[in-house]
C-alpha cells in the first residue's frame, strides 16, 4: 500500500478540484455489509429477486423487499460515519474536494459533515420512502412502523400506490438531474477519487473512464482490484478508513 499511498497523496495534494466518488465499501467500517465482498448483501439475497419491475409486479416481491428492508433499515440508521467519511469531510471545508458523488442509500456522508447539496446521491437514499404513483414522501421508520404492525404491501394513503424506499433498484430509471449533474462534474474535475466501489455498475461505474477521457487524474481506493486499476494515476489496495486520513493531511 505504502507506494500506491504516496502517489495518490502527491496527486491529491496537486489537485485543484478533487471529485470523489464512493461506494458501498467505504461504508462497511461503519457495519453496513457491501454487496460484492465475502458476506456481502449479494451473497444472502438474489439480487435478481430485487429488481424494480419484480417490486411492481408482485406482492410478493414487495413483502420479501421490506423483509431485507427490516434488517438493513435499523442498520443505516444507528450507522456513524467513519474516519473515511471523516477524511472527506475534511477535504470537503479545505475546498480540496468540491463534491461526492455516492452510490450510497446511507447518507452518512452528509452524517459526517458535507453539505447536502455538495453530495450527488446516484442510487437515491434508503432513508425516505415515496409513493411510486404520487410524490407523497415519508421518512423510512414510519413505514417500517406499518410493517412491523402487520402491513406486507403498504400503500399510499393519498392515491392507493405502492411505496417503496426512495432508492434505485436494478431495472429503476436512475435520478435524471443527479446523473448528469454526476458526469458533469466528472468531466470538469481534475482528480477523479474513487473510494469503495467494485466499478462493476453502469452507468455509475462509466465516471471513471469518463473522468479520464475528460482529462482528469484517476485515484482508486479499493480494498480489491477493480477493472479500472490499469487505466487509473494510482491505486491504493487498502481499507478506505486507513488510507484516505493519509491522503490529505
Ligand atoms: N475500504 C475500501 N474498500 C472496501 C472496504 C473498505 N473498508 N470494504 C469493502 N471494500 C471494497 C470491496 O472490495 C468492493 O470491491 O468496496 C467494494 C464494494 O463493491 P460493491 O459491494 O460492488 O459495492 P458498490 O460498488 O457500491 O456497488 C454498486 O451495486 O448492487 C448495486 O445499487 C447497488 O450501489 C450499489 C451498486
Amino acid at each position: 500500500m505504502a507506494e500506491g499511498l504516496a502517489r495518490a497523496a502527491a496527486l491529491v495534494q496537486a489537485a485543484r478540484d478533487v471529485v470523489v466518488f464512493t461506494g458501498a465499501g467505504i461504508s462497511t467500517e461503519s457495519g453496513i455489509p457491501d454487496f460484492r465482498s465475502p458476506g456481502g448483501l449479494w451473497s444472502r439475497f438474489d439480487p435478481r429477486q430485487f429488481t424494480f419491475d419484480k417490486f411492481v409486479a408482485s406482492a410478493e416481491a414487495r413483502r420479501l423487499y421490506w423483509e431485507m428492508g427490516r434488517e438493513v433499515g435499523p442498520v443505516l440508521r444507528r450507522a456513524e460515519p467513519n474516519a473515511g467519511h471523516h477524511a472527506i469531510a475534511r477535504m470537503m471545508a479545505a475546498g480540496k474536494v468540491s463534491c461526492v458523488i455516492t452510490q450510497n442509500i446511507d447518507g452518512l456522508h452528509q452524517k459526517a459533515g458535507c453539505a447536502a447539496e455538495k453530495v450527488i446521491e446516484l442510487h437515491g437514499t434508503a432513508h425516505r420512502v415515496g409513493c411510486l404513483s404520487c410524490t407523497k414522501e415519508w421518512p423510512r421508520e414510519e413505514i417500517e412502523g406499518w410493517v412491523e404492525g402487520g402491513v406486507a404491501d403498504p400503500r399510499c394513503d393519498a392515491c392507493g400506490g405502492m411505496l417503496k424506499p426512495r432508492t434505485i433498484s436494478f431495472g429503476q430509471a436512475m435520478p435524471q438531474h443527479e446523473t448528469a449533474l454526476a458526469f458533469e462534474r466528472a468531466a470538469a474535475c481534475d482528480l477523479l477519487l474513487t473510494v469503495g466501489t467494485s466499478l462493476v455498475v453502469y452507468p455509475a461505474a462509466s465516471l471513471a473512464p469518463a473522468a479520464k477521457q475528460a482529462g482528469a487524474r484517476l485515484v482508486i481506493v479499493n480494498l480489491e482490484p477493480t477493472d479500472y486499476d490499469e487505466i487509473a494515476d494510482a491505486v491504493v489496495h487498502a481499507k478506505a478508513g486507513e488510507a484516505l486520513p493519509r491522503l490529505y493531511t
